[in-house]
């Protein structure tokens, strides 16, 4: 698997330290808001985030999926074709909703998914992502959490996959070409 990997870009040890920041960050804003929110994490590539970032959250907080797809196997561009392959068990009507998604590349899944939220009726609906890739962005998305911004490489490892492959690194790292090409 590691002869796959180009360059390492982000150690484990910087990402547990910016969950942290971030997990702070959010429980200011949302303090006092009411068991009302509720993180929706984009499966797959976010659940290892996910998992991390609510240990860092000390306000009440509900968790739920959505799993969406917009590659198709062995892709590694966005097919702006966004369709829903599992839905939110709750109902998140009157809800804050925190989107958290693990790379934006093109904005068109995150800007797809925050429409269905306000159209729900959330009562707001903010983006956490943990990586940023603004090089390839179509659609523009108010990011209001973001852990790093990564350079236009095809990216792998902490919940991130090439081809299913790859999420259970511990690090984020950038596939060499030969193993996508
Ligand atoms: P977007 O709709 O183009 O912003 O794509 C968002 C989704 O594409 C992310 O949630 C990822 O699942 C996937 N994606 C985008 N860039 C990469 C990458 O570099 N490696 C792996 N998956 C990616
Ligand atoms: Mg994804």
């Amino acid at each position: 698997m590691r002869d796959d990997i180009k360059e390492v870009l982000i150690s484990e040890e910087d990402i547990a330290k910016r969950v942290k920041e971030l997990g702070s960050q959010i429980t200011e804003d949302y303090r006092g808001i009411d068991d009302d929110l509720i993180l929706v994490g984009i499966l797959k590539g976010a659940v290892v985030f996910l998992a991390d970032l609510i240990k860092e959250i000390e306000i009440p907080v509900m968790i739920d999926f959505m799993s969406v797809s917009s590659y198709g196997k062995g892709r590694t561009e966005s097919s702006g074709v966004v369709r829903i392959l599992k839905d939110l068990d709750e109902d998140i009507h009157d809800k804050h909703v925190l989107l958290v998604e693990d790379i934006i590349d093109s904005g068109l899944t995150l800007s797809y998914l925050s429409d269905i939220m306000i159209r729900r009726g959330a009562k707001s609906v903010k983006v956490a992502t943990l990586l940023n890739k603004p090089a390839r962005r179509e659609k523009e998305v108010s990011i209001d959490y973001c852990g790093f911004e990564v350079p236009n490489e095809f990216i792998v490892g902490y919940g991130i996959d090439y081809s299913e492959m790859y999420r259970n690194l511990t690090f984020i790292a950038a596939l060499d070409e030969k193993a996508y090409s």
